[in-house]
């Protein structure tokens, strides 16, 4: 037993002498990660890096096709262990096809939620606990992120925020849902305070965006 959780925590370590960077937003669902992944691309690119931007579910055609099968509100049967395993053969395929070779070419890859989003999500709001790591060291191997930008955000401000679009099958889960997994993340912020960068996203857009870029100028050594 000992000797497999060993495993597992070597395995999703990170690579220390890789080229490029790796930076992940998270949060729930409304707390405005759109918007602040496009402001700091728009910082990194006027930098000269160069930067490539994807996200999860989805990032490749096989992903997306995994997406559309767990978003899908029709699938209301749809068991949460095989959700989880969706989810990070979704990433997988992301890590293989597009993360790893974009990192070893030396580019700074943004990514729209990663791991943390199934921890939170699944081990948190499905209580699927400790599983959702290990199934996910299978995806993710050495590519954790250097940095990740957690936005939090109240879930009952985040649902009026996304009240006017349409729902997802994750997005209609009950308000109860929604608090574990906000509660999700804030354990994940202090269980890895070095990587996970938690800003207030009640702030104004200039606001939010000074603290990321401040981190992430300090990671690039800028
Ligand atoms: P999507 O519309 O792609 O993302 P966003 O809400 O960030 O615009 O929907 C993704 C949904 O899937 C979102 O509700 C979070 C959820 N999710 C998980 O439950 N686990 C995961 O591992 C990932 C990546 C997302």
């Amino acid at each position: 037993k000992v000797n497999t959780i060993r495993t597992i925590i070597i395995r999703i370590g990170k690579d220390s002498m890789r080229k490029g960077y790796f930076i992940t937003f998270e949060g729930g669902d409304g707390a405005g990660k759109s918007t602040q992944i496009n402001r700091l691309m728009e910082h990194l690119e006027n930098c000269g890096f160069d930067v490539i931007l994807t996200r999860e579910p989805g990032g490749t055609d096989i992903g997306e096709k995994i997406r559309n099968i767990i978003l899908d509100p029709e699938n209301k049967e749809m068991d949460a262990v095989t959700e989880a395993m969706l989810y990070a053969a979704s990433r997988a395929q992301h890590v293989a096809q597009v993360i790893k070779p974009a990192i070893e070419e030396g580019k700074i890859v943004i990514c729209d939620r990663f791991i943390d989003s199934s921890i939170a999500y699944q081990g948190f709001g499905r209580g699927l606990g400790d599983s959702v790591s290990i199934i996910n060291s299978y995806a993710v191997g050495e590519y954790m992120p250097d940095k990740t930008v957690l936005l939090k955000l109240k879930p009952q401000l985040g649902n009026k925020r996304i009240s006017t679009r349409e729902k997802d099958r994750i997005e209609l889960e009950a308000e109860s849902f929604h608090q574990a997994v906000f509660e999700g993340y804030e354990t994940l912020e202090k269980m890895y305070p070095e990587r996970i960068i938690g800003v207030d996203a009640t702030g104004t857009i200039d606001e939010i965006h000074d603290v990321i870029r401040n981190h992430i100028d300090d990671l690039l050594g800028l």
